[in-house]
């Protein structure tokens, strides 16, 4: 199916007139403080906030007036975000560099629905895959499933990388509180060999099982780390090559590669290139996490990805948390010159989200171009970065309180905690609570001066305030409040993509590192001593390695 949404935004996005209103507009707000915001609007903490499936969203801190944000949501309709909403739900070609659908929400659509890509109803398909990852999960889990020697698998070690490890990794730790501790879950990811050798430094291979997730099976790292770990695996079961079958499976979209490896395609779980990789988390890419939360928790998480994709789908653009939280991360880009955004998490299970959203986040929005191939001459995708809090706040968030970059934070918490310490919950509440309404606020030099600080000292302990933020709060965290946080993002980045003009689902930018890497190895493995025709700095460096790599 062609993309058929182009003609909707026909002006360059500078050019649209919610653009210029914006541009007008935010020379006045830059003049505004939070502080003055609030104290003329006494509702606005309760007004700027809105609440879906379970998530509640306050921005009321944030550097925006109503007029503000009217002209975001009109920037938002000239851009036509409502139609492409609806071109990705029907399944069109939006990915138009790669040309191919971008189905995510498909993955967490429930039985029955129908999603058609190139003619064919895909939801089947999926709820097959995960009928296949519940069987074999029940089986691993109940112990029916055993190793080569007939010993129970008691560690699973996942084998990827980008979004075939980031999602994985994130989610078995956001949800460990929910996780089988009878087993023992490890990521193996990067190609430095020491992750692998710390992976299975104390594993015994006769109980350990291998998931090697790769969309493509191609992928360097992985190939590299799964040959590394079918070395390690047989090594420690006499050498016998059936014993592939009961310590490997896969999961990927390439059927002959992983055959070609050694693993029965029946020992495969599939998904489809209308999944990218960074969006993959919810597919069979989430095998690992199904076998440490088991299937029924597994799909918990998947309903509460659907109550968000209903809701972006549905709402209106105004109480619509995705499109709020995608205008804001714009606004704050595009008007007030951010180049950053913080997450927070005030949660410990939380702690790989940040890094989790980086992939989501710049690999989709990190673009330099538009649809049609023309230089931007806008910002596009901020930098996200993150540490759970309060860890945070006894390290960077002196600069977010004083330095002189403007940084919008995302505050994420939860009402109930999952470990009931004492007071410690209370204790950490009240901090989230605490830095949104400092960054908010601030601290006045006559505030500071009438605590009786010696005049010298004042200027360094006045807080100017008017740092932005969001407070996103849940119940709790729960495999269904996961999902719906992954959701949140995803369309997020979908709503700010669709305003910059940009594919969001491309990943141009990855490759010429991957191809140089590969003319490289050689270079570095010859036994000989290679011509170098890189540039006088690269061979240098090549050089100076080769002579470490002699004397090691
Ligand atoms: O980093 C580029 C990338 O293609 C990501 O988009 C992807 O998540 C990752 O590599 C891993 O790819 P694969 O799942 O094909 O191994």
């Amino acid at each position: 199916m062609e993309v058929v949404t182009e003609a909707v935004k026909e002006l360059p996005l500078m050019e649209r007139s919610a653009w210029k209103a914006l541009n007008t507009h935010s020379k006045k707000i830059g003049k505004l403080h939070l502080r003055d915001l609030f104290a003329t609007d006494p509702e606005r903490g309760r007004r700027l906030a809105v609440e879906a499936a379970g998530l509640y969203l306050d921005y009321s801190k944030n550097r925006v007036t109503d007029d503000t944000l009217n002209l975001l949501l009109q920037l938002a309709e000239e851009s036509g975000l409502r139609a492409r909403i609806e071109a990705m739900f029907r399944g069109e070609k939006i990915n138009r560099t790669e040309k191919r659908a971008v189905l995510h929400v498909a993955l967490r659509a429930p039985q029955g629905a129908s999603i058609v890509v190139e003619g064919r109803n895909v939801v089947p398909d999926v709820h097959d895959v995960l009928q296949k990852m519940t069987d074999f999960s029940n089986r691993v889990r109940s112990g029916a499933l055993t190793g080569h020697t007939g010993k129970p698998i008691r560690n699973i070690i996942n084998i990827g990388i980008g979004g075939s490890d980031l999602g994985p990794v994130m989610a078995y730790e956001a949800l460990r509180h929910y996780s089988d501790r009878e087993r023992t879950f490890r990521f193996v990811s990067n190609v430095d060999g020491t992750d692998f050798a710390e992976a299975v430094r104390d594993l015994n291979p006769a109980e350990t099982l291998f998931i090697v997730s790769s969309k493509t099976f191609t992928t360097l790292e992985t190939m590299v780390n799964a040959h590394t770990a079918r070395e390690w695996s047989l090594a420690g079961l006499g050498g016998e090559l059936k014993s592939v079958a009961r310590h490997f499976v896969a999961v990927s979209t390439n059927a002959s590669e992983v055959s070609k490896f050694g693993i029965d395609p029946k020992n495969m779980f599939g998904f489809w290139d209308w999944v990218g990789g960074r969006y993959s988390m919810d597919s069979a890419i989430g095998l690992s996490t199904m076998l440490a939360i088991g299937p029924d928790h597994f799909r918990a998480m998947l309903e509460g990805f659907h109550a968000i994709d209903e809701h972006f789908r549905t709402a209106p653009l105004e109480r619509n948390l995705p499109v709020l939280m995608g205008l804001l991360a714009l606004w704050n880009t595009n008007f007030l010159g951010a180049e950053t955004v913080a997450v927070l998490p005030y949660d410990q299970y939380l702690k790989r989200f940040p890094a989790y959203l980086q992939q989501l986040t710049m690999e989709s929005n990190g673009k330099h171009v538009t649809l049609h191939g023309t230089e931007v001459d806008y910002q596009t995708g901020p930098i996200y970065w993150g540490e759970p809090g309060t860890n945070g706040q006894h390290s960077f968030y002196q600069l977010i309180h004083q330095g002189t970059r403007l940084i919008p934070c995302d505050f994420i918490a939860f009402g109930r905690p999952l470990n009931q310490l004492k007071h410690h919950h209370d204790v950490l509440i009240a901090n989230v609570c605490a830095q949104a309404e400092a960054l908010a606020f601030g601290k006045t030099r006559a505030q500071v001066a009438a605590e009786g600080t010696p005049d010298w000292l004042v200027p360094h302990r006045v807080f100017e305030g008017n740092r932005p933020s969001n407070s996103i709060f849940a119940e709790q965290l729960t495999p269904s409040t996961l999902g719906k946080l992954v959701a949140l993002y995803e369309h997020s980045v979908f709503t700010q993509g669709a305003i910059w003009d940009i594919d969001s689902f491309d990943q141009w930018g990855v490759e010429l590192g991957k191809i140089l890497a590969k003319r490289i190895i050689p270079e570095i493995e010859s036994p000989v001593e290679p011509m170098l025709g890189h540039d006088s700095s690269t061979n240098t460096l090549i050089r100076r390695y080769r002579d470490y790599r002699q004397t090691a």
